[in-house]
Parts: C-alpha cells; structure tokens; sequence
C-alpha cells in the first residue's frame, strides 16, 4: 500500500509540491521516498531509502527544476527498502519513469521475457517490468506515441495497479491508470494532480475526479482526459467538490481508522491472496522438512498462529506448537535445536517477545522463518526466508486488517503443503482454493450487510460489565481474537475458552443476562456440539449472540441476538469472515463508551521491550 502522486503545473516547479504532497501520503508506507521531474526534456530523480524528512535532509527534494513530476512513498513488498528498490523506476534509456501501488502478479514472467530481450533491471520490484514493458511496445512500434505504449503495456498486466507514468519522449504530460489501486485526480486552478488518495492534493483543490477499474488518464496542466483502457472510448466525469477537512481525508472520511482498516480488509485480503508464489514454495518446503515447527508471536499475531495451527494439521497434516513468544524461551529455550523450525509471526516485526524467541533459537541453530507485514524490519533480516502479508500500514493500535491477511497467508501456505504432501483430495484443493479466493466478497458482503446490526448489538449491550467467547476447534482463536479486541479497545473485561472448557470452571460465572459470544461456523464437526454448549449458558440464564452462517435456524432460535455470515465457508477458513462482527463489535462498544478506539490506553502499536 505505498503512495503515489504526480502533478504537472502552468508554472512553477512540480518538486516541492510533489514533496508537500507526498508527506501526506505517508501513513500509506514511508520505507523509501523518491521523485522524478522533466526539465528541458531531461528526467531528473531523486529517491532513497528512508521516512521523506530524512531522505529531504540529505538530497533536499524541493530544488527539482521541472513543471510536470511524479513521486511515490513506499511500502515494501517485492524487495527490501533500499535505495534501488524505491521508486520512480526507469526503462533502460531513462527516459520512461514510472511509479506504482500495488502487486504485477506475473512480474516475473514479464521480467524473463524483457531480460531476453537485453533489458537490464537494477531493482528487486515487481514494479521495475513497467518502463521496460513500455520501451519494448515503443521499440516494436516506433510509430507509437507513450500513451499508446501504456496501454499495450497495461493489457499485459496482471495483478493490482495505480501508476503514474512520464517520459522525456513527450514531457509536458503525465499518464496514469487504475485496476484495482485507488487512483483520484484533483483539478486547480493552474495545475492538475493524481494521486493514491485526495489528501494527497487537499489543500491545493477540492475539485477531484475519482478513477476507476479499467481506467487510463491523461493529464496536461489545464485538462484531464479519461479513457477506457478496454477500447479506448471517452469517459465524461464531473468533478466532485470535496467538503472534508485534511484530517478527515486522512481516515477517508472515516471517524477513525480501526473503522476504515476494518473496511479496507476486502481489499487487502485480494492483495494478501496475491501471496508471492516463490516465497509460499520455498516456506513450505522448510516446513515439509521440518521435525518440529513452533508458531511463535504475541497477541493477535498468536492467535492467527492458533488458528494456523489447525489449519495445517487438518490439510498438510503437520503437527505445529503455537506459542507465546514472551514465554517461548521458559517453555522451549533448552529444548528447542538444529532440527527446530521456528514461523515468527509478527506484524510489526519488531516485537521485543518475538524477536527475543527468535534470537534465542537462532543460537540453538533452529530454522528461522518469518511472516510479517513490514519488509525490512528486524524480523526480516534475521528469517531464512520470510513472507510479506502485504496489509499496508495499519494505524489503529488495533489489530484488525493484519489478522486477516495473516490468516490469508497462513492458509495459502498451509494449502501449498499440502499439495506437495499430498494429503488432500484435488477436488478438496480446488474447493478451498475457491473457497479462499472467494473471501474478500464475503467479508465485504459481512460489512456491507452486518455492520448497522452490530452496531444496535453494541448499543443494547453497552453497559455490559463482561463478555464470554466462545468457539471450538478453529474458532478458538476467533474467540480470543474477539476477547481481546473488547478488551482493549472498549475496556471491556472478558473471558475466551474453547467452548468445550467451560463447563470445567467458567460457567460458575454465568448470571441472568450474562451475554455469551458464539462463533459457529456450519462446516466441521463443531456444530452439533456447539448446540449443546449454548444449551448449557441458555439453560443458566446467559445473553446468548452467536455468530452463524445464514439460514442456521438452530442455532438463531436459542440466540437472543445472532449476526449472519454468508452460507458455504468451510470451517478451516472460517476465522477470517467469523472475526469481522467481533472487530466491528469491539470498535462499536468503543465509540459506545465515547473511547477513542485507535490509541487505547497504555498500548503502544509496536512493543518493542519485554
Ligand atoms: O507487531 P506484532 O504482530 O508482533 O504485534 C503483536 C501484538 O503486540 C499485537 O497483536 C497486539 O496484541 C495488538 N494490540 C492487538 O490488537
């Protein structure tokens, strides 16, 4: 999720507006920042790794002479944070510059291709085939103008993109195009911008012009042309005035962002489900290896780990040992050696616990492996081999769109080893894959159609003292996951046991109107015993909410309150659209109690120290 931006003025140079711009958008990545400008028919580039005051410092990123430029803010995900890996990226002449948001899905064939052809990359990006995709179209039809040459380019592409492109070969326009990375234009007075979001150009212009799927545009100072890439037809679009503030636009209108993070994880699970082949391959095949591997994490990360767990036993068949990292080393520290694997989760990558269980496998000689959401962090430099979830920044102290597109990776990896282990039938492979692919519709279909209704679920129990979750199996995770979003988000206390557990001590809790969370998937053996557990909580005088697919009207006549996911998830996958109405649940109870949900008390986003 990096940031892109590009303005071409009347007058005046683009670089320090491009920079303005750009330090708006970092909270969508901030690992590496660049420019480029046309000058006198010359590209000139600035760019390195580093938040955009430190690379400003160093290379000063406003005395770029130039009316019309393009600049990007990154987030790491093909390719570590450094220097040649950030963008704008060249062809090999250097005169087509481009910067990208998004994933090249099939980059890599594209990249062997162009190689064959001489093209010489210098960066580690996926994004880097685009120049040298739109050099070869020009060099094979030299009759071509850049624009047609991006469009050819683009009809090669797959995967997700908003990209900017300029060249010296024509300086005095910029082109961009949008599939499925936002892309929005903002039209001033003497000047016309786009960008990956309008807080980009706020304080220039409120006039914008939102970009769609399928859509190329070309921007001269005084115009804005839009195009069907498909067949090339015009598109007329009124500019919108925009009412919001700065900080409004921050959030995208949102309140806060655990909300608009909560609805962005439609999006994100497309990109996480875009998980690099290679890297899914090569951890799959350490985990195929392994004697013992250890799921080690904190907080939610665990519980994505917990439910990982799980999943790979059920399809890959591989005993895991999830773990607390803050207790790892007490638990495991002596046993744990040369035949260890261990799969650190960690969004951050910087977590003291995790980072400290790793360490000390890594001086017992044990495999390091990583899952994270930031490229570059320690955790990255001290795995083996590790994967990007690809979830963008996340500001919301709040886990929310990381579980999900943890659980993402997780499952996808859990799928590749089990196809190479052979363990499940092609026609259950395909169903799951399906079923997986699938799940951004569910999840924003659970949004779409649930929100308003956990909305009055957490008006009516608001005043709550104590909550209950519970799940079984899998969704054991989800009702700690549920636990602990409540807890430190709307101070809420609450208790998660797999269902099973509680009648071996909690259930002595249980008063009139004591409310009880369910997560009951239909797929798996869970279901019918799941009855039997809220029977028990009804019976004592317990609130019961479950959550359950549509069209469970077992289940929805022993609830007082219910909240339906879409019918069909099969139970291995069902923590990913099961946790949706806990999140909004946890952030609801929050503004409820007038909290504000993104910095909860006494929580750092990052816990750096043990
Ligand atoms: O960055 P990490 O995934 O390693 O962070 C782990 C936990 O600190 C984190 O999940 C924490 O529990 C959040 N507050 C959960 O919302």
């Amino acid at each position: 999720m990096c940031g892109i931006f590009g303005c071409i003025t009347m007058n005046g140079n683009a670089s320090p507006i491009i920079h303005a711009s750009l330090k708006r958008l970092e909270y969508r990545g901030y690992d590496s920042v660049g420019i480029a400008t046309i000058n006198n028919g010359e590209v000139a580039i600035k760019k390195d790794q580093g938040k955009i005051d430190e690379v400003h410092e160093l290379i000063n990123l406003d005395d770029m002479q130039g009316n019309v430029g393009i600049g990007h803010t990154r987030w790491a995900t093909h390719g570590a944070p450094l220097k040649e890996n950030a963008h704008p990226h060249v062809d090999c002449t250097g005169q087509i510059v481009v910067v990208h948001n998004g994933i090249i899905e099939n980059y890599t064939e594209l990249k062997t291709e162009l190689e064959n052809q001489n093209h010489k990359f210098v960066s580690k990006t996926d994004t880097e085939v685009i120049p040298h995709l739109i050099e070869e179209t020009l060099k094979k039809n030299p009759t071509s103008n850049v624009t047609e040459a991006v469009v050819e380019t683009i009809k090669r592409l797959s995967g997700s993109y908003a990209l900017a492109v300029i060249s010296s070969k024509e300086p005095n326009k910029i082109i961009c195009a949008r599939s499925e990375s936002p892309l929005v234009i903002g039209i001033g007075e003497d000047a016309t911008y786009c960008a990956s979001d309008l807080t980009a150009f706020l304080p220039m212009t409120n006039k914008a012009v939102m970009i769609n799927d399928g859509e190329l545009v070309t921007l001269t100072p005084n115009n804005v042309e839009i195009r069907r890439i498909q067949d090339g037809a015009e598109v007329t679009r009124a500019p919108t005035t925009i009412s919001w503030t700065p900080e409004m636009a921050v959030k995208q209108g949102y309140p806060h962002f655990m909300i608009k993070e909560i609805h962005e994880q439609p999006g994100i699970l497309r990109n996480t489900l875009r998980a690099q082949e290679h890297y899914l391959d090569l951890l799959s095949t350490f985990l195929d290896r392994a004697t013992e591997v250890f799921f080690v994490a904190c907080g939610t990360s665990y519980h994505a780990c917990l439910a990982a767990s799980y999943m790979f036993s059920k399809l890959a068949f591989l005993p895991t040992y999830p773990v607390y990292a803050s207790e790892f080393v007490e638990q495991h520290g002596k046993s744990v050696n040369i035949d260890s694997t261990i799969l650190a989760v960690s969004q951050s990558g910087e977590t003291a616990d995790t980072l400290g269980a790793v360490t000390c496998s890594q001086q017992r000689a044990a495999t390091i492996l990583g899952l994270t959401n930031t490229v570059g962090s320690t955790l990255t430099r001290v795995s083996r081999v590790y994967i990007g979830q690809q979830s963008g920044p996340e500001i919301g102290v709040a886990a929310t769109k990381t579980f999900t597109s943890q659980l993402s990776v997780l499952a996808q990896l859990a799928l590749k080893l089990s196809t190479k282990r052979g363990k499940v039938s092609q026609d259950e492979m395909d169903y799951l894959a399906d079923r997986l692919e699938a799940l951004p519709e569910t999840v924003q279909e659970i949004i779409l159609k649930q929100e308003e209704n956990v909305k009055k679920l957490a008006h009516k129990y608001k005043d709550a003292k104590i909550f209950f979750f519970l799940g079984r199996g899998i969704n054991t995770a989800t009702a700690y996951e549920g636990r602990l979003k409540l807890m430190e988000i709307a101070y809420v206390p609450a208790i998660a046991f797999p269902a099973g557990e509680s009648k071996h001590g909690p259930i002595s809790l249980i008063e009139p109107g004591f409310p009880v969370v369910f997560i009951c998937p239909r797929d798996g053996q869970t279901h019918k015993t799941l009855v039997g557990n809220i029977q028990e909580m009804k019976a004592r005088g317990a609130s019961i909410i479950s959550i359950i697919e549509e069209g469970d009207e077992e289940i929805k006549s022993m609830s007082d309150d219910y909240i339906e996911v879409p019918k069909g998830i099969p139970e291995v996958l069902s923590p990913i659209p099961f946790v949706i109405p806990l999140q909004l649940l946890a952030y609801y109870m929050a503004v409820e109690k007038g909290l504000n949900p993104d910095t909860p008390r006494n929580l750092a986003k990052s816990v750096t120290v043990k």
